[in-house]
């Protein structure tokens, strides 16, 4: 049986009095019967990281470089979130391929940079809507995960992975469950080839997930819990989708 988990992708948000306002409201939240964590910008792991700590809440990053260290300006290495105690390394989110250009082996990498240093990548996935619309989803999230499988090969099963159709992201347009449901159950068909723990991986939605749809959402046989982003910055929103599982 999996164990559903809830992960809040703050994106570039977030200030000290913010931070600790609402790491308190998440923790006054628990017990929560899943497991719950919270991706936060980089300067904000060490604050997060003591916050947390004694806590049965885990943390992480939503980036990580590829490279191990060396000249690589601006770039934050795995060995140093693991300094942070990060558990989880979001990469190839739909944010970072759009706006940073990476690719799907980038991707690739930065998930084997993360594993290599015992942090779980999120790897994310997902169609635009254009591509959607093409009738081209299913092409577009198996490359995407394709990249992953050969790069990290028996490693995979690792890792956690999260859908987010890219129309989905900020828009309010939720996938339906239905159509979220499809895209998991072929991502865990093509993870089913690649490794033996295909059954035991988590695979998360991401897009639009709010208190009134996650439950249903996460009902979905091959949908594991989710990637929230805005609504994690409202404590008593992101409790109440880290109670719907
Ligand atoms: P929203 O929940 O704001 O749509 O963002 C989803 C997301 O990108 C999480 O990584």
């Amino acid at each position: 049986m999996r164990r559903k988990l809830v992960v809040g992708n703050w994106k570039m948000h977030g200030s000290h009095p913010a931070n600790a306002e609402l790491l308190a409201g998440v923790l006054a939240g628990r017990p929560y019967t899943l497991d719950v964590a919270v991706c936060v910008p980089f300067p904000y792991l060490s604050e997060t990281a003591v916050t947390l700590a004694s806590s049965d809440l885990r943390w992480g990053a939503q980036d990580v470089s590829a490279h191990e260290q060396g000249a690589y300006t601006g770039e934050v290495s795995a060995a140093m979130l693991a300094e942070f105690g990060c558990r989880y390394a979001i990469v190839g989110h739909s944010e970072r391929r759009a706006y940073h250009g990476e690719t799907d082996q980038q991707v690739a990498d930065k998930a084997r940079a993360a594993l290599n240093k015992g942090i779980t990548p999120i790897v994310c996935v997902g169609e635009t809507l254009a591509e959607r619309e093409a009738g081209h989803t299913a092409e577009v999230v198996k490359r995407q995960l394709s990249a992953v499988i050969h790069t990290l090969t028996h490693c995979v099963g690792e890792i956690v992975v999260a859908y987010e159709p890219v129309w989905a992201i900020g828009t309010g347009r939720t996938a339906s469950p239905a159509q979220a449901q499809e895209v998991h159950a072929l991502l865990r068909a093509q993870l089913q080839a690649a490794t033996a723990h295909a059954g035991d991986m988590r695979l998360l939605y991401g897009g639009s997930v709010k208190p009134d749809n996650a439950a249903e959402l996460f009902s979905q046989p091959d949908i594991d819990g989710g990637l929230i982003g805005g609504a994690s910055l409202k404590a008593a929103d992101f409790i109440a989708i880290c109670r719907a599982g």
